[in-house]
């Protein structure tokens, strides 16, 4: 449990942002899975991460790690072996899904679990596929939840028609498709994140898009190694003090190494929408996933419609823009966002739930949420609900509230922002 308040002072400085969560998970699998070292700079030392990195332990991958530097000594997919033990991916929805993909094509028997939160995500957006790919998977409810327990091998390409954007689903099934026979694709109502076809093909897999956004690999290539990857900050825990700097009074806030890849910037795109002061400097666009410094000044804010293909550009920044929302003038409306319903918590409930406690004028729909501004937020018990982001979100939501705001659960921050509250004091303290 943690105690927070407001800051009159505002926040300033400058933070190097940790890096990226879903780049740190895939330089880990997908060093695992090529043959030779990959050493990799500025990886995300959060929990989810560690549970990626031990997971492919078990599987009889040497990976050394040291903070945010990491050595994975691949053998190829061969060197993988099966483990006398259960996967364990903790609170990992991206550990979990893309594992089932890679383990969909290995010729032995895994078994996946995780945390309580796991336990409720739905899994049969990747078990069905995947199945229908050859792979042998049963687990609760018919395979829709852990534990899941997965004999891989034998399989065949697939054409698969997602009805969701999750770039965990089309990782999964791009990556099981690799190691199956003939060409898979997948193509997606709208266009998720793209790191894993960027990541891919720096290993030296043919990755192809069409014009319409569907993806599509051959099997049978092998990912081949000898690379040092730059993990860029991740934009997803830039967004809690870019939020923070715009709307607490007399800030000035650099983010250093923001990534900016174009399937992640929609909060840029909303904050600029809703009228905040940013600027950009030292952008470095040289590798597979540019970035640069962003810096954000108290801005007077104005509600906004979100909805369609942003959405997925900014699914893991709702409960944030949320918060940002009860401080712009009008009315806030956040629509197509169902996929919310089935993260870490259910985070249309738990967003408004949360800042309700605060004094919002919020109400929940059925695909989003409805937000009037600007109301001034008080104090309150706040919980996380073991959500890093709900937490997160409260926390900046307290450096703006009056009087004392109590948040239970702060624990579930170290999930991907280990540091959080370290750089939230070095913002304080000016
Ligand atoms: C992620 C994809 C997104 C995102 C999650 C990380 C990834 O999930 O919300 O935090 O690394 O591929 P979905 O694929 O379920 O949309």
């Amino acid at each position: 449990m943690k105690k927070l308040t407001s800051t009159a002072s505002g926040l300033n400085g400058i933070i190097k942002i940790p890096g990226d969560k879903s780049i740190s998970h895939r330089s880990v699998m997908f060093g695992s899975m090529a043959k030779g070292k990959t050493t990799v700079e500025n990886f995300l030392p959060g929990e989810d991460c560690l549970s990626t990195i031990n997971c492919f332990t078990k599987l009889g991958v040497k990976i050394e790690q040291e903070n945010s530097n990491v050595t994975v000594y691949g053998k190829g997919l061969e060197g993988l072996s099966e483990s006398s033990e259960v996967l364990d991916v903790g609170n990992s929805g991206t550990t979990a899904r893309l594992m089932m993909g890679i383990l969909s094509g290995l010729p032995f028997h895994s078994v996946l679990i995780g945390d309580e939160s796991i336990a409720k995500r739905p899994m049969k957006r990747v078990t069905g596929p995947l199945r229908d790919m050859g792979a042998r998977i049963q687990g609760n409810q018919d395979g829709n939840f852990t534990p899941i327990s997965i004999q891989g091998g034998g399989l065949r390409g697939l054409d698969y028609v997602s009805p969701v954007a999750s770039a965990q689903v089309k990782s999964a099934i791009l990556l099981a498709g690799l190691q199956g026979e003939g060409v898979t694709s997948v193509k997606e109502p709208y266009k998720s994140r793209d790191h894993t076809e960027r990541m891919l093909q720096a290993f030296g897999v043919e990755v192809k898009e069409e014009e319409n956004g569907t993806v599509s690999v051959a099997g049978g290539q092998e990912l081949v190694s000898d690379l040092h990857i730059v993990v860029p900050g991740d934009i997803s825990s830039a967004a809690f003090f870019l939020v923070a700097a715009a709307i607490v009074p007399n800030s000035r806030v650099t983010l250093q190494r923001v990534g900016l890849n174009p399937t992640r910037t929609g909060i840029l795109e909303v904050l600029k929408q809703m009228g905040a002061e940013l600027s950009y400097s030292t952008i470095i666009e040289d590798g597979p996933e540019p970035y640069a410094d962003i810096t954000v000044t108290t801005s007077n804010l104005k509600g906004v419609e979100i909805g369609g293909e942003i959405i997925p550009r900014l699914i893991d920044e709702v409960p944030i823009i949320a918060l940002m929302a009860t401080q712009a003038e009008g009315t806030t409306i956040i629509k197509d966002a169902e996929e919310l319903k089935v993260k870490e918590t259910n985070r249309i409930d738990t967003v408004v739930n949360e800042l309700k406690k605060v004094g919002a004028d919020i109400e929940a729909t059925e695909d989003g949420m409805i937000i009037k501004g600007k109301t001034k937020l008080h104090g309150g018990a706040l919980d996380s609900y073991g959500d890093h982001r709900i937490g997160m979100m409260g926390a900046v939501a307290s450096l703006i509230a009056v009087g004392e705001t109590v948040l239970h659960n702060d624990k579930a921050i170290n999930v991907s922002y280990p540091s959080f509250f370290e750089h939230m004091e070095s913002l304080r303290r000016g």
